[in-house]
């Protein structure tokens, strides 16, 4: 009895290492694959359903693959000091990569100085830091979309409605477009090029526009309605198109609009076809929006930490470009295609 327990005592210790050396050395047998989150708010709306997105296609993969995949998902709550604190936690506890939704996009620096001491890759994500920041590091990327090509198609689908019938658009028939612009965080490249890009696609059409007011409401919808308020108390039925950075500050301008139980509702577009967004334009209180794919910018967040994970190549599994970007297309979404866009939120 003694010998069996000895015999089996020692085949253990012999084997320990053996166990210790598989799941830290030989990258392709590592069994549990541990990816740390940190978002700049958990509340944000479009934020939160790309998190979810990621969650699922990690648990999907899961399934597929047998290792174990741990999602360790951690809430910035607006602080930069806070989230640097994360990142520092998921390098102490040698995360296989790291995941950052900076809240300061100005600053990724620091992150990108401490995860290259520590050896570990980094994934920026919707809010893009300048690309100086990420060529600090060969192993830190940005996975996105193309915020000038969001505001262009957002521009176009107002455009287009003119180009069909200005009427519908110019209420007075002044010849101009008035509109007011609600926008994001001030220092967000989305708010800054969507803004831009919006108003360049409609008069690069051609079409004249005047600017009744433009204000900041950091992406959400009641600081979206508060200012929609203002507005309509000061110009009435003036404002023919409202111009949204996203979905939820034009769901925020809509409940102004719908409160104020005016006969001619100004036209309101957004961006990100969030949920809400698309069933406001299926109910006709929202004229159009652009499809952020959140979906497919988790799947690249995904693809590339599996890749770092397993010690693949990423360039195999996801199409970088520059060495260090993704970029995820937008579409323009309107009542043609809204429930097609919806049953892809849905599933
Ligand atoms: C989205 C916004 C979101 C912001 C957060 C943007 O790309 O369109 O809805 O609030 O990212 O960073
Ligand atoms: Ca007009």
């Amino acid at each position: 009895m003694k010998r069996v327990f000895s015999a089996v005592f020692a085949a253990v210790f012999l084997l320990l290492p053996l166990v210790a050396c598989s799941s830290s050395g030989g990258k392709d047998k590592v069994d549990t694959i541990k990816i740390g989150v940190t978002l700049y708010r958990k509340d944000d709306t479009f934020v939160a359903s790309l998190c979810n997105d990621l969650e699922k296609i990690a648990k999907q993969m899961e399934a597929k693959s047998g290792k174990k995949i741990v999602v360790n998902v951690v809430d910035g709550q607006s602080s930069q000091a806070l989230q640097n604190d994360q990142v520092d936690s998921f390098i102490s506890r040698h995360y296989d990569v790291i995941c950052v939704n900076e809240v300061d996009r100005t600053s990724a620096a620091v992150i990108v100085n401490k995860v290259k001491a520590a050896d570990i890759p980094v994934i920026f994500f919707n809010r893009e830091p300048v690309e100086e920041d990420i060529r600090l590091w060969d192993r830190a990327y940005y996975v996105g979309a193309d915020a000038a090509q969001s505001g262009q198609l957002q521009g176009e689908i107002i455009a287009k409605a003119y180009a069909k019938d200005p009427a519908s658009i110019d209420r007075n028939g002044d010849g101009k477009i008035q509109y007011v612009m609600l926008e994001g965080e001030q220092e967000h490249q989305d708010a800054l090029l969507r803004t831009e890009y919006s108003i360049k696609a409609v008069t690069g059409a051609g079409i004249k526009v005047e600017k009744l007011a433009d204000e900041i409401a950091n992406w959400q919808r009641a600081q979206g309605t508060a200012k929609m308020n203002q507005w309509l108390t000061k110009y009435g039925d003036r404002i023919e198109v409202v111009f949204c950075n996203n979905d939820d500050m034009a769901l925020g301008a809509i409940d102004a609009i719908k409160e104020s139980k005016r006969k001619v509702k100004p036209i309101v577009v957004g961006i990100d076809a969030t949920e809400g967004g698309v069933n406001a334009i299926k109910d006709g209180s929202m004229f159009g929006t652009v499809y952020n794919d959140a979906r497919g910018q988790a799947k690249a967040i995904f693809d590339l930490s599996y890749a770092f994970a397993t010690g693949e190549d990423p360039a195999k599994t996801v199409k970088l470009q520059g060495g260090h970007y993704v970029w995820v297309p937008y579409r323009m979404v309107t009542i043609q295609n809204a429930d097609d866009i919806l049953s892809i939120l849905q599933n």
